[in-house]
């Protein structure tokens, strides 16, 4: 394989200011200066994997403007392969992000180009599915792209699916993620009523729907593991870190998941790695900027 890991989807400039708390409706407040910073979740999934050493690939849409051009260099600076990464069509994806000072944050998406990214583009980049190790992707892109992925896919090729943000997912996808990666808020959209109280239950019923498995995060309380294989269910603890910005350590953790297993790591031992780099990440602003190298994860 030519690449350890192939993401696909969103690339977005994220747009941020840092606030006391939010407005309620119709109500104003004022935030620090804005900041610009370089994200989406595919993006910053790509720019995680290279940064740890991953040989990337990243196939998104950006437009063709000033936006694009700094989510182009974000990527490439972090030595992410953009052979794949197409432009046009409308105009790059922004995040409108508010940062609290508990560092967590609230964020709307508006699509733009990731909206614009077709089943045809997919087939259109076949030849990068096939020289990938693994291959993931997110919902920031349409819902008919991401089945198309999971169409293309090699057999010997692992889909890695965080579905984020949550939307009603065909069974043929479902059934074709090694793992599905999800929080507390993407693992109850899915169950909807069925859902347990406990992380374990949410994973358990979850398998159920046909994953071959299942990684649940829990933020500073670490992340749980559950292999269809085995019906174990392992849970793996996060250091202590403080947080300023826990902007895309989801997408860190998630992009260093996908490329350990890809290494031949068991789903246990590469999430405890992975819950490591979102933890450092987690210490820094920003999304794409805050991602640690493997040196950075090994002295944590
Ligand atoms: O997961 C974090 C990301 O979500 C941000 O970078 C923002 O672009 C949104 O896509
Ligand atoms: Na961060």
């Amino acid at each position: 394989h030519r690449y350890d890991l192939l993401v696909v989807g969103s690339a977005n400039a994220d747009l941020v200011i840092g606030v006391e708390r939010r407005p309620a409706p119709g109500e104003t407040v004022l935030g620090s200066d804005l900041a610009v910073h370089p994200g989406g979740k595919g993006g910053n999934q790509a720019v995680a994997a290279a940064r740890l050493g991953a040989v990337t690939a990243l196939l998104a849409r950006v437009g063709d403007d000033a936006h694009g051009r700094l989510l182009l260099e974000s990527q490439r600076a972090a030595g992410v392969d953009t052979e794949g990464v197409l432009v046009g069509g409308a105009p790059t994806g922004v995040a409108l992000i508010t940062v609290d000072p508990s560092g967590d944050n609230s964020i709307v998406v508006s699509p733009g180009a990731n909206g614009r990214l077709t089943p045809e583009d997919i087939r259109a980049a076949r030849p990068l599915f096939e020289a990938a190790r693994v291959v993931s992707v997110q919902l920031e892109i349409p819902l008919e792209t991401v089945a198309e992925v999971a169409g293309v896919m090699s057999r010997d090729t692992r889909l890695v699916l965080n579905p984020s943000p949550p939307a009603p997912l065909p069974d043929h996808v479902l059934a074709a993620c090694d793992p599905l990666v999800v929080n507390e808020h993407e693992a109850r959209y899915i169950l909807g009523e069925a859902a347990g109280a406990t992380p374990g239950e949410w994973a358990r019923a979850l398998l159920k729907l046909g994953p071959r498995s299942v990684v649940v995060t829990l933020g500073a309380a670490g992340a749980l593991v559950a292999d269809g294989r085995t019906g174990d269910v392992v849970s793996v603890s996060s250091p202590r870190v403080e947080a300023v910005d826990t902007t895309g350590a989801g997408d860190a953790f998630t992009a260093a998941l996908a490329w350990r297993l890809g290494l031949g790591e068991q789903l246990a031992e590469a999430a405890a790695f992975a819950v490591r780099v979102g933890a450092v990440a987690v210490t820094r602003q920003g999304a794409q900027e805050s991602f640690p190298s493997a040196e950075e994860v090994s002295v944590l």
